[in-house]
């Protein structure tokens, strides 16, 4: 059976996401709906408060796919939704609805991997993007998250093979951390970068940990607590004076790092195409900073549009919709994981 269009779920973390995407990966229709003000008070995400919104947010987002694009139940062939890894209780609530939709509407579906989708978002199309004509596998995907850093090399659909990950702190999370410590509010990365585009990037020194490491792999857990110790015991009035400084000087720390590892991923590899993906990667300082560096080494780097490299659902539905033209499905046994399965990856 050939599938050209699937609905696809996505709550794994705290974004209700909903899709209708085309195998060719064009996107019919996205609706996401972040719960940052739920969460903001609590200076992170809380997976109790994040579950019970996925259930009150779904249901009406599905609806609307389905009404602004026109489309019946019998205009989609399948059902994707992340199924691993993520918060339990978010993730639940995405795998339970749609085992519940495929088993009332009679439609396969599949439970795929959150990386995964992120790993392939560079091949979603709509009216503003695109891939470049001549992209396609084998290439360098590095992910990052509030919770990942992962580097990858991408042989093909379902072949990711696992260069280096994070030892401690995600990236994200390096940024989320720093901004609560600076009374700049949740989340935080995107608000580091916002007083980070009138500083200086040499003002302050942060560490840059395992950047001369030989290995893949990073550590965020020096810089988080070295931004901590940096501005203990300074008055409001030095932070806020020095804001746009410190948010400039440890974002670039966290972008050299992570430029370091991709270029060195590159050069090890071979290959001269690589991607970012994940909530990080919409950082306004690493895009620039990466596209001079894929400029000057000849690389060809494909990062996605923003809502392509946050948590959305139309990857998840391109990801699942390749898998169910392989023919894999899953069946009503499907359950969340916070984990992994053993084989979405290969080691080295
Ligand atoms: O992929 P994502 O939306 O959700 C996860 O799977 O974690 O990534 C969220 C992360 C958060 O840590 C957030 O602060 C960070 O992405 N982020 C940014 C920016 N926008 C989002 N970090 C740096 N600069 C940004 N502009
Ligand atoms: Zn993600």
């Amino acid at each position: 059976m050939q599938f050209n269009r699937v609905l696809a779920v996505e709550t794994s973390c705290d974004d209700t996401s909903v899709a209708i995407v085309r195998h060719d990966g064009w996107v019919e229709k996205e609706f996401s709906q972040n719960q940052d003000q739920e969460h903001k008070p609590f200076g992170g995400i809380v997976p109790e408060v994040a579950s019970r919104n996925h259930s009150l947010n779904l249901l009406p987002k599905i609806e609307s796919v389905f009404r602004t694009t026109g489309l019946t139940i019998d205009g989609i062939d399948g059902l994707v939704v992340t199924s691993r890894p993520g918060l339990v209780g978010s993730l639940l609530v995405g795998v339970v609805t749609v085992k519940t939709l495929a088993l009332s509407w009679n439609k396969p579906f599949i439970g795929v991997n959150h990386l995964e989708g992120h790993l392939l978002a560079p091949f979603l199309r709509d009216e503003h993007y695109a891939p470049p004509d001549d992209f396609s596998y084998p290439y360098i995907g590095l992910a990052i998250s509030g919770g990942h850093t992962h580097l990858y090399r991408v042989e093909g659909l379902g072949q990711y093979h696992v260069l280096g990950k994070t030892r401690d702190d995600a990236a994200g999370e390096a940024f989320d951390k720093f901004a609560k410590v600076l009374g700049l509010g949740f989340p935080g990365g995107v608000q580091i970068d916002r007083h980070a585009q009138s500083g200086n990037v040499k003002a302050y020194h942060f560490p840059r940990s395992m950047i001369k490491d030989e290995s893949f792999d990073f550590s965020f857990s020096g810089l988080k607590a070295s931004g901590q110790r940096m501005i203990e015991g300074w008055s409001a009035e030095d932070r806020r004076e020095n804001l746009s400084d410190l948010c400039a000087s440890y974002q670039q720390a966290i972008v050299d790092v992570l430029i370091t590892k991709l270029n060195r991923a590159v050069e090890e590899t071979g290959l001269d195409r690589a991607i970012l993906t994940g909530g990080v990667s919409a950082n306004s300082k690493l895009r620039a900073d990466a596209e001079i560096w894929a400029q000057q080494k000849g690389v060809q780097l494909v990062v996605p549009p923003i809502r392509y490299c946050t948590d959305n659902a139309a990857m998840i539905g391109y990801a699942g919709i390749q898998r169910l033209n392989m023919g894999e499905q899953s069946n009503q046994s499907l359950g969340p994981s916070p984990r992994v399965a053993p084989h979405d990856f290969i080691e080295g």
